[in-house]
């Protein structure tokens, strides 16, 4: 099931996180964004609990995609896929713009995203600790 997420899901939200990068609840403040109108973040619940989230940002002239996550041992199940499907069938339309950052060797996160038709638009050298990143853009 996906839905929208509430306070009482910031803990685990920031624990899926924590297990992806470092200092995850640091860099997102997952409670500011829950009071503020541009961003959702998304929970997904299988087994009871919550083991996939997505971030996304309204910008002003876009969207960004800012983080998505699954928890390991529940990848390669099409969850990251019925994330962004849900994400396109219920806050984007026609002719909107998304763009995400991705670190050019996160294999897994650049085919899911080659499979939605993003773009890679621009590269950003050393963006995560080194590693480049590229840019990607979809139209939607
Ligand atoms: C990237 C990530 C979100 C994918 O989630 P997922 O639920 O496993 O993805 P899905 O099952 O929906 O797979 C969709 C597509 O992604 C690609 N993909 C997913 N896992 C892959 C893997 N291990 N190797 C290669 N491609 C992979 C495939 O193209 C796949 O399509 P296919 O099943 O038709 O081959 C997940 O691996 C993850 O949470 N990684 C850690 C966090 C991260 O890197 N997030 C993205 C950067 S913010």
């Amino acid at each position: 099931m996906i839905r929208e997420s509430l306070l009482e899901d910031i803990s685990r939200i920031n624990y899926l996180g924590n297990k992806f990068i470092n200092n995850f609840s640091n860099t997102y403040n997952l409670i500011n964004y829950l009071n503020d109108d541009k961003y959702l973040i998304l929970v997904y619940l299988v087994d009871n609990e919550i083991n996939a989230f997505l971030i996304l940002l309204k910008n002003i002239d876009c969207y960004e995609l800012e983080m998505i996550v699954v928890n390991d041992g529940y990848r390669q199940k099409g969850i990251a896929s019925n994330l962004l499907d849900y994400v396109f069938n219920n806050y984007l339309k026609k002719d909107d713009v998304i763009i995400l950052e991705v670190a050019v060797n996160n294999i897994p996160a650049l085919n899911l995203y080659q499979k939605y038709n993003f773009s890679i638009i621009n590269t950003r050298k050393k963006y995560y600790h080194g590693i480049d990143a590229y840019v990607m853009k979809k139209v939607i």
